[in-house]
């Protein structure tokens, strides 16, 4: 997809602003607390409906107003013309698709499939396993529609079972057992399916940034693979009633990044580790374009602070070469180099919340 136009409205500073983006590259610059990061916060909740930087939608909308709107209208690989809108006040979720209220989120984000890079974004390797699994997950819902159906069935039986776990009533648990079971091992195997494609994609792309050998990811199903997971719920079954949860399953996986049999992030510099991520999330873009009738949106916030000249360089030519979308932030219209390799791009300058073209 192709962000054609983008209308933003009460999204912080940023009142009321419409662009036409690049079909390809988006280079936005301006003063720091002009309003950049404000502008990829917008999109990023039309296609996830929420924010990547705080955990509560109503901070990000506008000081003066009760509500914010982003809506674009966008162009699918298949030609097709979609308008895409989100209106959000804290506590409702309004979503429209081409003028239908009351759409899913499920279907704002197959519409508009997008990665971040930012400041944080080292987190995924560093930080506790939800943020990989997360990470997975939107490869693998992007990538075979039918696992969002497991997914959810999966976590429906996951509840219920936890809830007769806290009251102790185990009448029903088998039943609750078998659905755990039969979803479990779907959503497992559609994971796992999923990285091995993921694999060769992200290897090649780390080989333009970084001299790693013997890059390898491995998922982490969430209970021990020597055992089926029928036997696991068996033998952890007083372990749960104990903590009234269930300890194992799909719920608690994982995938880990390793370089020769080690954990990456055990070892490598900070600097390998941005890049390690930043290939991470290209890699899930670029295997969406190769496979998919679809194309991503990569948002880079704070470009010249994640990354060296020499990287920017290289990312800057990846980028350009690849099926997508970009929008990237800096401070300087420097930072972003010599454009001269890059045939289509649009730069945008940002003060107090106004957007120009320039
Ligand atoms: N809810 C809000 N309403 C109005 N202004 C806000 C709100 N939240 C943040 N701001 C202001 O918006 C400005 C833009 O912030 P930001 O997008 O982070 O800037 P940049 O990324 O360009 O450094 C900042 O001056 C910030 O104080
Ligand atoms: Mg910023």
């Amino acid at each position: 997809m192709t962000l054609l136009k983008l209308d933003i409205y009460s999204v912080r500073n940023i009142h009321k602003e419409s662009i036409i983006p690049s079909p390809k590259i988006n280079l936005i610059f301006g003063e720091n607390a002009s309003g950049k990061s404000a502008l990829l916060e917008a999109i990023f909740i039309l296609g996830r409906a929420k924010s990547y930087r705080c955990s509560t939608i109503k901070s990000v909308i506008n000081f003066t107003k009760n509500q914010l709107v982003v809506s674009a209208q966008s162009l699918q690989k298949n030609g097709n013309q979609l308008q895409l809108g989100i209106q959000l006040d804290g506590k409702n979720i309004d979503i429209h698709i081409n003028q239908q209220a009351k759409q899913k989120r499920s279907d704002l984000a197959y519409a508009l499939p997008l990665q971040l890079i930012h400041p944080k974004s080292y987190e995924l390797l560093d930080a506790g396993s939800q943020v990989r699994r997360e990470f997975l997950d939107w490869g693998v819902f992007n990538h075979d529609h039918d696992f969002l159906f497991a997914w959810r069935k999966y976590k429906k039986a996951l509840s219920q079972r936890n809830a007769l776990l806290k009251t102790k009533h185990l009448d029903q648990i088998n039943v609750w057992d078998k659905e755990l079971v039969y979803y479990g091992t779907i959503v497992d195997c559609f994971r796992q399916q999923y990285l091995e494609k993921f694999k060769p994609v992200f290897i090649e792309i780390i080989d333009k940034f970084l001299d790693l050998d013997g890059v390898d990811l491995k998922l982490v199903s969430g209970w021990d693979m020597a055992k089926d997971f029928n036997v696991i719920l068996i033998e952890d079954r007083d372990k749960d009633l104990r903590y009234g949860f269930t300890h194992s399953g799909p719920h608690r996986a994982d995938f880990q990044l390793l370089i020769n049999n080690r954990l990456a992030k055990d070892f490598v510099s900070r600097g390998q580790l941005k890049l390690l991520v930043m290939s991470l999330k290209l890699a899930q873009v670029q295997l969406l374009a190769n496979e998919h009738s679809q194309t991503g949106c990569i948002l880079i916030d704070d470009f010249a602070a994640e990354l060296d000249v020499i990287n920017r360089a290289k990312l800057l030519s990846y980028l350009s070469k690849m099926a997508c979308q970009v929008f990237i932030t800096a401070t300087e219209k420097n930072d972003f180099g010599n454009l001269s390799q890059i045939k289509i791009y649009k730069m945008f300058h940002v003060e107090h919340g106004t957007i120009k073209s320039v």
